[in-house]
């Protein structure tokens, strides 16, 4: 039987190459301009914050918020989690930061609360959360207080988990921390072809934003921005404003084209996420709890995948599972997001560390998968894509 299931599915769609068309008709200027404003002023209304900043992949917008902080002055410690992508970590380590690990919650497939807390030291000046695959990762108002008062920066990768909620009405995931990522690849819950954006309140961190987008050049920052005004007096008599780099950055801007899938895709996103909810409501309902894990943290959550964690850590039912989903055409990524435990990864194995103390993440690592959920699923195609895998002895 072949159940044809891939990871994603028609997330860009003919109406958007049909607006492209008709924007593309008017022979405009294709490089960074008003479709990115504006792709930027839609998106900060629709996640409640004041500044977004559009850039070429969620990679990017990763590596900017480290070296925000790092412009800003700020060396030490980052949190991050041992499930996330490489560019949580890559960009934590390219501004010269010092990641420190913890293992994850298995309901929320986020950072682990207690362990956070018991590795908050004097050094500690960053706790970047990965949202996973559509739960939120914010596990109470204690947590977010108690790095508060420690004067600790609460950062937030949402490049999987956007429309998701904290407390479901407390506001929208990326409006808790200093400085939100987004990602608009293909895979996630809305595309631009490449895309991903920076997103926060404070206006300092966004004037740096759009300077390291645009090769760390001090116009990019508003005309009266103190960072460029300062910039322009200090260098008055040696450079020319057109060409002041601030920052030793690079491009990582993104295009016209990228802005007005964006915009038209927004228009559709809520209606996306709400069929993404109700689709992962009937794969909890149909999946057998015996041998797959369903206590997650569902509420508030929004997520364009399904993580198939095994229940136990059993090798041969793991390996019979795959061989099925591939004979059935069943398309899947073990290790959840980004692989799983990045501790496992070549790029930190000069970093020490002992399997036991991240006991969640090793099994997930092992022992999940996630599979795609997306709008386009009718409720009897995931009840047999669940029958299937319920049968899988
Ligand atoms: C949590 C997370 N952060 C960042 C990224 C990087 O996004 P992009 O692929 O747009 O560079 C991804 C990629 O899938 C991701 O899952």
């Amino acid at each position: 039987m072949k159940l044809n299931w891939s990871l994603m599915d028609n997330n860009i769609i003919q109406d958007d190459m049909d607006v492209l068309i008709n924007f593309l008709k008017g022979t405009p200027r294709l490089t960074q301009g008003e479709q990115v404003a504006a792709f930027e002023e839609e998106w900060s209304k629709w996640l409640g914050v004041k500044y977004s900043v559009f850039v070429n992949s969620g990679a990017s917008a990763n590596f900017i918020t480290m070296h925000v902080l790092r412009a800003c002055g700020i060396a030490g410690k980052i949190i991050v989690p041992t499930l996330a992508w490489i560019s949580d970590i890559a960009s934590v380590l390219s501004a010269g930061f010092d990641p420190v690990f913890v293992d994850i919650n298995p309901e929320t497939l986020g950072m682990d609360t207690g362990q956070v807390i018991d590795k908050l030291d004097e050094q500690t000046k960053a706790v970047f959360l990965t949202h996973v695959q559509g739960f939120n990762a914010i596990p109470n108002w204690t947590l977010l207080g108690m790095l508060n008062e420690r004067k600790v920066i609460l950062l937030e990768d949402c490049c999987e988990s956007y429309g998701a909620t904290f407390n479901v009405n407390e506001g929208k995931i990326g409006t808790f921390g200093l400085i939100s990522n987004f990602s608009f690849y293909y895979a996630h819950h809305m595309s631009t072809i490449e895309g991903g954006m920076i997103c926060t309140d404070n206006q300092g961190i966004y004037n740096i934003a759009r300077m390291l987008r645009s090769h760390g050049m001090s116009r990019e920052a508003g005309k009266d921005a103190p960072i460029r005004t300062n910039l322009e007096e200090m260098y008055k008599d040696s450079l020319t404003p057109d060409f002041i780099f601030g920052y030793p950055s690079f491009n990582f801007r993104n295009t016209e084209i990228g802005a007005v899938i964006g915009r038209n895709q927004l228009k559709r996103l809520d209606e996306n996420n709400a069929k993404r909810v109700h689709n992962f409501d009937v794969f909890l309902n149909c999946i057998d709890s015996s041998k797959y894990k369903t206590d997650f943290a569902v509420e508030g959550s929004c997520n364009y995948a399904f993580p198939l964690i095994l229940k136990e850590a059993d090798v041969a039912f793991r390996d019979r599972l795959e061989l099925a989903m591939k004979d059935a055409n069943v398309e899947f990524r073990r290790g959840s997001s980004g692989g799983g435990n990045q501790l496992r990864q070549p790029y930190l194995s000069n970093i020490e560390w002992n399997p036991e103390d991240y006991p969640n993440v090793e099994h997930v690592h092992f022992f999940g998968y996630y599979i795609g959920n997306y709008p386009t699923l009718t409720d009897d195609r995931i009840m047999k894509l669940c029958e299937f895998l319920n049968s899988v002895e």
